[in-house]
């Protein structure tokens, strides 16, 4: 399934590194200009320090309280609780708690609301740049790629922005610095053992959940998969409904898909089990380190070292710190697959564009508008040669015709003149200006392009004509419209202009599409046409309208015409006869005619071909009259 492109960016992630990726991120979420956001980040970072301070200050709130309560007053340093204090300061402390933990809460809240702005321009710089940077490339990379492909690319990398920013800003940077306040606490309080213990303790869970997770991709990369596979198949099987019923195969289908839904289940119920395995590996190893601190404090309770507060203290600390740990799992993991994801919009990011302007191009100075190929020779894949050594002039204002069968590189020809591809050897001029040396949309913007297959904007009639000028008013664009003999047919639609045309414009037939796009070119009023005919038989009534349409166009321009009726370029200037990529005849209609080469047997075979259709049209219609009349008269019969 994988092309080559997806291949090179595959190449490409490899070489990748995650701490590269995340350096790159840290561009947008640091941006150079924008003040704002730097605030921003560093009002974020205070409020998420202030929030972690007061985490772990709530503890040493909640042992006062303790203390005060059970008679040892030793740790707020007054001697033994008068009746007074007994009643006040309890009370103070349980409140300073409760106060202590909405802070908590709200800082956190601050931090979120404050460095949301920031995550969401980083997302959205990147969408951007990406997007800009695949129009960018070349048509090729863009043949070669699954369309679908990309877009799951941008979609995903720019998720996992926002879930790294999410994730590292929000829980794991929070987290250590949490586990450092308490590392800190622990000594202060308590002692070197109790860190030792805590250390152990933490370093064994992390080494553990990063196992665990690391099992738990491949089972839910197991999940994806079977998910895709069942999917995949349900959408083939019902597009292809009536195949299905031509052959009665529904039990096959529905075996076909059950089998794919089985895997799903079994992958479900093992994602299920080992998160399971997860979740109760995690808290045994943290129990064990949290039972062992409190076993040891409550020998210092015993022993008259520490206070019974001190026992409330280091449980209510560490287990207030089992919360965050309690998400290393999930986030280790969306992390991993999030810099995964990262690191292919990246790598498509280096894609270099295969089509370049050259350092210091000129704008294309259109005078007259003259194209002329020397000596050009074109392979799409250096394997198989397709253009060899052609050699043309279209004069300004003048039209000339390319014909030859399928296949033979006509529009192939208008790529290279569009600079969709450059040429092996050989150069292509406009106006004795190599199309190489000027900037791309310069040389794009001088050529009008009718496409041999139309696809439009999944929007309405007008959108799609007026794309060709944005800005071009609604009297223009009907005059385009009326220019392209398309205005009577869109006239008959209840909708009118607004009509939408469908998925690429499929709601509209071939012909109609074609005028739509011969309609937009019109508004675009380009000096230079290259109009590539459509292959599909179009009935010879729409044949003519399009016929006008493009004579139309063609008026007064430059006009490069690909033609495969040859009816529609019999007064072209000159008539040019491609043949597996090579000029095999050249010349005016009469004297490819008269020297009764390959054009001359094309022109008959056509001639015949037409000639057989008007036999067969008139043959049908004399049926019918015979028709009409051997129908016996039902009076005369009785
Ligand atoms: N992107 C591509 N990559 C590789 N080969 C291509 C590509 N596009 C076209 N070709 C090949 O180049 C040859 C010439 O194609 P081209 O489209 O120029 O033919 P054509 O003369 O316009 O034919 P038709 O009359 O059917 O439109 C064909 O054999 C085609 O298979
Ligand atoms: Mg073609």
């Amino acid at each position: 399934m994988d092309t080559n492109a997806d291949n090179r960016v595959n190449a490409l992630n490899a070489r990748a590194d995650h701490f590269g990726v995340l350096k790159a991120l840290l561009v947008y979420v640091w941006p150079a200009n924008r003040r704002d956001l730097k605030v921003r980040v560093v009002l974020a970072f205070a409020a998420l320090v202030m929030a972690k301070i007061v985490t772990v200050m709530v503890p040493i709130g909640y042992k006062a309280a303790v203390d005060w309560l059970t008679g040892e007053a030793g740790a707020g340093g007054v001697s033994s609780p008068s009746v007074m204090a007994l009643t006040t300061v309890p009370i103070f402390l349980i409140i300073a708690y409760g106060v202590g933990r909405v802070m908590m809460i709200g800082f956190a809240q601050i931090r979120d609301v404050l460095f949301t702005k920031v995550g969401q321009n980083a997302v959205r710089q990147l969408a951007k740049r990406t997007f800009i940077h695949l129009h960018n490339l070349s048509l090729r990379f863009h043949l070669e790629r699954r369309t679908g492909g990309l877009s799951r690319v941008i979609e995903r990398g720019t998720k996992s922005v926002e879930l790294i920013i999410r994730m590292g800003v929000l829980n794991t940077i929070p987290t250590a610095i949490e586990m450092s306040f308490v590392a800190i606490l622990l000594v202060f309080y308590f002692g070197w053992d109790f860190l030792l213990i805590m250390g152990l303790t933490v370093t064994v869970y992390l080494w553990f959940t990063v196992k665990a997770s690391d099992w738990r991709i491949a089972i839910r990369r197991e999940l994806n998969d079977s998910d895709t596979e069942a999917n995949a198949k349900a959408v083939d099987s019902l597009l292809n409904y009536e195949t299905v019923k031509y052959f009665t195969n529904e039990k096959l289908e529905t075996r076909r898909f059950d089998s794919s839904m089985a895997d799903y289940e079994r992958a479900a119920i093992k994602t299920y089990y080992s998160l399971g395995v997860l979740n109760a590996g995690q808290a045994f190893i943290f129990t064990v380190g949290l039972t062992l601190c409190m076993l040891l404090a409550a020998r210092g309770v015993v022993q008259g070292t520490f206070t019974i507060g001190d026992f409330v203290m280091v449980n209510a600390m560490l287990i207030q710190l089992y919360q965050p740990l309690n998400f290393m799992g999930m986030i280790y993991r969306e992390i991993k697959q999030g810099l995964v994801d990262l690191e292919t919009m990246f790598a498509l990011l280096e894609q270099e564009a295969e089509i370049k302007d050259p350092p210091g191009a000129k704008p294309l100075e259109v005078v007259r508008g003259t194209i002329k190929f020397e000596n050009v020779y074109f392979a799409y894949d250096p394997k198989r040669p397709i253009l060899k050594d052609v050699s043309f002039e279209v004069p300004a204002g003048k039209m000339v015709a390319l014909v030859g069968p399928s296949g033979a590189g006509k529009s192939t020809i208008s790529r290279i003149l569009f600079r969709f591809y450059d040429v092996t050897s050989g150069r292509v001029l406009i106006d004795g200006q190599n199309i190489r040396d000027v900037t791309q949309n310069s040389l794009r913007a001088a050529i009008g392009m009718v496409p041999q297959d139309t696809v439009l904007f999944n929007d309405t009639i007008a959108y799609n004509i007026r794309y060709g000028r944005p800005d071009a008013t609604d009297d223009e664009m009907r005059e385009a419209a009326r220019l392209a003999q398309i205005d009577d047919f869109i006239q008959t639609l209840p909708e009118g202009y607004d009509a939408m045309v469908g998925e690429r414009g499929l709601k509209l037939s071939g012909g109609e599409k074609q005028r739509v796009a011969i309609a937009r070119t019109l508004l675009k009023g380009p000096p230079i046409l290259m109009l590539d005919e459509a292959t599909s038989a179009l009935d010879s009534h729409t044949e003519k309208e399009i016929q006008d349409a493009l004579d139309r166009v063609a008026k007064d321009r430059t006009t490069l015409v690909i033609a495969h009726r040859l009816s529609t370029i019999v007064h072209a200037d000159e008539i040019i006869v491609f043949e597996q990529g090579r000029i095999v005849e050249r010349g005016t209609h009469s004297n490819l005619i008269a020297k009764d080469g390959f054009y001359a047997s094309m022109w008959a075979r056509q001639r015949e071909a037409q000639k057989a259709r008007e036999r067969l049209a008139h043959a049908l219609e004399h049926a019918e009259d015979t028709k009409i009349q051997a129908r016996p008269d039902p009076v005369a019969a009785k």
